[in-house]
């Protein structure tokens, strides 16, 4: 497998809304790569999270890329509030949308386009997708929430997607989100998972520095 930096990317799910700006500066400052963000409408999932305005005010706060994750049941809609604020945009292969589209409409804003699946999904069910997706986000919990437990059962699903990566046909990172730690990640990185999203582990550790350092390095 070829040696790529592990990125990680704290998820703005688990900081304090309440001080959003200082939030995103303290684990920018702490060494994070990317920041992410998970948009919830309610309807892909049982939770509301936050929309465009919450990311445009997080992006006045650092000069990492946004990694924005989708869960809503309508991405292709939504994209152009998105694609001015973010450098990656991730949508559902779940999702009501034509896949192909979205993912094109992505790229072709200079953007890296992402395809997720959440745990009941078939990593296969993207597969058709292969060369149209710079990013293929494989769930390790059931999205909605943050704070649930690492589903072990989801590496079956990272090795597969490392092994189609191998053939060196595509080219793609493979991104894991839903409780990661420092175990956990070290589990999904021998898999074939380079990025990881981590929300409650960094911005509920002690300190996020020697957190996002440990990632990094696991
Ligand atoms: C879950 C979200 C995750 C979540 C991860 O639906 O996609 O990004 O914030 O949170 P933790 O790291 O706490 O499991
Ligand atoms: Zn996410």
């Amino acid at each position: 497998m070829a040696l790529r930096k592990t990125i990680v990317a704290p998820s703005l799910l688990a900081c304090d809304f309440s001080r959003l700006g200082a939030e995103v500066e303290r684990v920018t400052q702490a060494g994070a790569d990317w920041i992410h963000c998970d948009v919830m409408d309610g309807h892909f999932v049982d939770n509301i999270s936050f929309g465009p305005a919450f990311v445009e005010a997080a992006s006045r706060h650092t000069r990492l890329p946004l990694d924005v994750h989708l869960m809503i049941e309508h991405p292709y809609h939504y994209l152009p509030r998105f694609l001015p604020l973010a450098s990656s945009i991730t949508s559902h292969v779940e999702a009501d949308h034509d896949v192909s589209k979205t993912l094109a409409a992505v790229r072709d804003a200079g953007l890296l386009a992402g395809l997720a699946v959440s745990p009941p999904t078939p990593v296969e069910l993207v597969k058709p997708f292969l060369g149209q997706f710079d990013i293929l986000l494989i769930m390790t919990v059931n999205p909605g929430f943050g704070g649930q437990p690492f589903l072990t059962s989801m590496l079956d699903k990272v090795a597969e997607a490392a092994a189609w990566r191998e053939t060196g046909a595509f080219d793609f990172h493979i991104e894991v989100d839903g409780g990661i730690n420092v175990k956990t990640a070290t589990e999904a990185v021998r898999s074939g998972a380079n990025l990881l999203v981590a929300g409650t582990s960094v911005f509920r550790a002690q300190d996020a520095a020697e957190e996002i350092r440990m990632l990094k390095n696991v």
